[in-house]
């Protein structure tokens, strides 16, 4: 939630926070704003307003120098409007801020500033604070305000009195760092300055990078030097863009055959499983006797697929929670519990917090991630990373499948440690895990199809998707890709629940889509169909090629794999049919309304 961006060097800061802010704007897209060190006033300059960085570009004109810091906002605290955006000035200071600030109002009132704040957020609070303590020692004033603040903080922050240099401190937030010949950078995210060099580091929590155009020095609070971790850039930046597709969201759900192969392919070792690469320690799946997914959304959803597949090969249980709810519902842990945290951005505040209380508990853990270097995965004793690549469509597509292939791979490796499964028979279990990228291609080929019935969708306020054993957890994420990005209400049903209470909202006004991938399900889930037909419902049905009958008339059908590897091409034509009914509305499939790409508030 909320992108921040800084830049000091050798030339103009203007362009170089835009396209910054351009791409950090899937953080927040509430508001925007840049503060540069105006040479000529001597001083920091703050241009903002409410609404997109399009917006706010046309405003800047005028801006001029080499030094400032940007944002895009995702609001909290106060509502959109051009006050509450950031950067936010209170005295000599001015910064931009991501997180929460918990104690802003006991801070407001020990400060005695009510009537000289602009706006209703927390983050101009800490700059007031800061002024407060501001006496020509930078550090210093940042150390004490930072002591006396609560919350989750990415802050960067600049003085009028200290021309072109940045200062950054974070706790959780994330804030990464790089530096070329032309200058030091800094953003909430490695896409916004990956450009400018593929080495890069995290910021430390709670030490103080000092930033100006020469590079980037740090400190702890005792003023002790820190050296951090230098990260390699893995992914290809010149790929980061829409590759003429228009939106993210379908180039990503496009990428998805080849960033699914190399998510698997990179693990498999004479065909079973291997996590070597990924110094995965074999004793987290021997020794446990309980499995705990925690994630949200999407990435629970993925959980949700884990558990079924899991359960199925492994014999262990596995139970899958809502990361917001985990620590309030008297979780059972013990030194047996697998914690597998399941998370994109590896930001998602909800899901770090369960895992850091999982792990106090006594939990192994292993983190599954798209973004190296994350919070969750740095937090996490294990670490594997999906190679989904950066994704930039708030709604998730290639990260959830990449994240279901991992599920997979720990399945077979669970199985094959535990004896569960012959080494045949995880080959076999293999072989069929292989077969899914090109299952997906052909989904992907035939898009045009699911374009095609996403018109019976385009009027519709209300849908139902229904499906029986792995094919409802599939529809709940369907269901989510839907809701999300089309604004049409939509809910996934287990096909023999809705008869118990839910079956009275359907008519002739709410279609229903029915999926069937699961050979023992079939006869039931025809029962299913015709019960919601008999009320007048309109069904789209997604059947699996060895599963179409002339009990049920198909309207997508979908390609062959054994049944327990169909989540995947299943939840491919789910996403076609969601972008389709979304961009045929005319809506901003990347950015839906009130929504932003990384939710680290809780
Ligand atoms: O970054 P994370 O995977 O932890 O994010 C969790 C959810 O916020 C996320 O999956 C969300 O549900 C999706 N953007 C929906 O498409």
């Amino acid at each position: 939630m909320c992108g921040i961006i800084g830049y000091t060097g050798y030339s103009e800061a203007r362009g170089i926070l835009l396209k910054g802010l351009k791409t950090l704007e899937y953080r927040g897209y509430d508001s925007a704003g840049v503060a540069v060190y105006h040479p000529n006033f001597k001083e920091v300059l703050v241009t903002k307003c409410e609404g997109r960085v399009e917006k706010l570009d046309s405003k800047c004109a005028d801006v001029r120098g080499t030094a400032g810091i940007g944002h895009t906002r995702w609001a909290t605290h106060g509502g959109v409007s051009d006050t509450n955006s950031h950067p936010h000035k209170f005295g000599s200071v001015t910064l931009v801020h991501n997180g929460i600030i918990e104690n802003y109002a006991a801070i407001k009132n020990q400060l005695g500033i009510a009537n000289k704040l602009k706006s209703q957020t927390d983050s101009e609070v800490v700059a007031a604070l800061i002024d407060n303590y501001y006496e020509g020692n930078p550090n210093e004033a940042i150390i004490k305000a930072v002591k006396e603040i609560s919350g989750t903080f990415g802050l960067a922050i600049m003085f009028d009195d200290i021309p072109n240099k940045i200062f950054a401190v974070r706790n959780v937030s994330p804030i990464i760092c790089c530096q070329n010949e032309d200058g030091a950078y800094i953003a909430s995210d490695i896409m916004a300055i990956g450009e400018y060099s593929e080495k890069y580091f995290v910021l430390p929590e709670l030490a103080i990078a000092e930033i100006t155009e020469k590079g980037i020095s740090i400190t702890d609070f005792n003023g002790e030097e820190v050296q951090p971790d230098i990260l390699t850039l893995d992914w290809d930046i010149k790929n980061s863009g829409k590759m003429g597709y228009p939106f993210y969201m379908e180039k990503e759900i496009m990428e998805q055959p080849d960033v699914i192969e190399k998510t698997i392919s990179t693990r498999i070792k004479n065909d079973l499983p291997d996590f070597t690469n990924d110094n995965v320690d074999d004793s987290i799946f021997t020794e446990c006797d309980n499995i705990t997914v925690i994630a949200c959304g999407t990435a629970m959803h993925a959980g949700l697929i884990g558990k079924h597949i899991i359960e199925k090969n492994c014999g262990v249980p596995v139970t899958v929670n809502m990361a917001s709810e985990y620590m309030y519902n008297q979780p059972i842990i013990n030194n047996k519990t697998l914690v597998i945290c399941v998370s994109q951005s590896g930001e998602t505040i909800d899901t770090l917090e369960a895992l850091k209380y999982a792990r106090r508990k006594g939990a192994r853990s292993l983190s599954i991630v798209n973004v190296k270097g994350s919070t969750i995965a740095r937090e996490s004793e294990n670490v594997i990373y999906t190679n989904a690549g950066p994704e930039i469509a708030v709604a998730s597509t290639k990260a959830y499948t990449t994240q279901v292939a991992v599920f997979y791979l720990i399945a077979a490796k669970m199985a094959q440690l535990r004896g569960n499964l012959s080494e045949n028979g995880v080959k076999s279990f293999i072989t069929n895990l292989k077969l899914i990228p090109e299952a997906v291609a052909s989904v992907l080929e035939r898009r045009s199809e699911i374009h095609h019935l996403s018109n019976g969708m385009l009027t519709a306020e209300h849908t139902f998707m229904i499906g029986r054993g792995l094919d409802y957890p599939t529809l709940l994420e369907a269901s989510l890709k839907l809701k999300e990005i089309s604004y049409i209400h939509s809910e996934a049903f287990a096909s023999g629940e809705l008869k118990h209470g839910t079956i009275a909202l359907i008519t002739d006004k709410t279609p229903v889509i029915a999926l069937m991938t699961q050979s023992d399900l079939m006869s039931k889930q025809v029962s299913n169909i015709r019960e919601v037909q008999s009320r007048g419902a309109e069904v789209l049905t997604f059947i699996k090629k060895s599963l179409l009958s002339k009990d049920v008339e198909c309207s997508f059908e979908l390609p062959d794999l054994q049944d327990d590897f169909m989540a995947i091409p299943s939840i491919i034509a789910m996403q076609l049919l969601a972008y389709y009914v979304s961009s045929d509305k005319g809506l901003d499939v990347d950015k839906p309304r009130n929504l932003a790409k990384v939710v680290t508030v809780e």
